[in-house]
């Protein structure tokens, strides 16, 4: 099964995409997570994202295509994957395409979760992160079992450089010039899937279960 995952920041890709690679057996791949990963080990592909990333503007598609391109032949992904933020751009999804095709393959479904603008602030300013595996929780709406831990790794939760009001809106302006173009492209090649993104969590799970197939 491969999936690409779309949304506003904020939408909830990274909360979904860690039930769906976990219901699916699928490696859940987010360029953002691989981005932080390279940040807070000062590596050069680091160095170079962390201008962007700070601003809330994209990091360049050479950077980014090769690093997916590098990712997605790992043995891991023989059986699919689930890319989350990734592609961002029509120059993305284009050499998306062109990889799944030199394979022989194709991509299943191009969920789209959609979001109202005004409940994103919101949702980005109770934001907690796990540095190290990545999952997200929410002061209010998706609180850790135990405060300022977690669930899934124990390790403590931070709040992300880029949940800033100011760097939100900018991601947001990003967002709908250069990635909401693309819900059209998949739209056109019949793979595309929208989601209401804004119900409670375990609902957004459930509608996209029924969408991807309950095995
Ligand atoms: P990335 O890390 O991908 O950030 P993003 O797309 O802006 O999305 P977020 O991770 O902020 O939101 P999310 O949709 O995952 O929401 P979450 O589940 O956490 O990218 C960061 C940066 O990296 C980019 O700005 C760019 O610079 C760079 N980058 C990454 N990929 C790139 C690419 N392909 N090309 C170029 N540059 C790239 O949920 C948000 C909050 O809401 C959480 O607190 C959560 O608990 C809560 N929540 C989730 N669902 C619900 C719900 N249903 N109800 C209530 N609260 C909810
Ligand atoms: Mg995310
Ligand atoms: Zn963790």
């Amino acid at each position: 099964m491969k999936i690409i995952l779309l949304g506003p920041p904020g939408a909830g890709k990274g909360t979904q995409a860690k039930m769906i690679s976990s219901k699916y057996s699928i490696p859940h791949i987010s360029t953002g997570d691989i981005f932080r990963k390279n940040i807070s080990e000062k590596t050069p592909l680091g160095i170079k994202a962390k201008e962007y990333m700070d601003k809330g503007l994209l990091v360049p598609d050479e950077l980014t295509i090769d690093l997916v391109n590098d990712r997605v032949k790992h043995d891991d992904c023989k059986q699919g994957f689930l890319l989350d933020g990734f592609p961002r751009t029509v120059k993305q999804a284009e050499a998306l395409d062109l990889f799944l095709e030199e394979n022989h393959e194709k991509l299943d479904t191009a969920l789209l979760i959609e979001v109202p603008k005004d409940s994103i602030l919101e949702r980005m300013t109770g934001r907690r992160v796990c540095p190290v595996c990545g999952a997200s929780f929410h002061v209010k709406f998706n609180p850790p079992k135990v405060e300022g831990k977690c669930d899934l790794c124990g390790n403590d939760i931070i709040q992300r450089k880029d949940d800033s009001e100011d760097t939100v809106r900018e991601r947001l302006d990003v967002y709908e010039k250069q990635t909401q173009p693309l819900a059209e492209y998949y739209r056109s090649k019949n793979t595309l899937r929208v989601v209401d993104g804004s119900k409670d969590i375990n609902v957004v799970f459930d509608d996209i279960s029924n969408i991807l197939g309950r095995d």
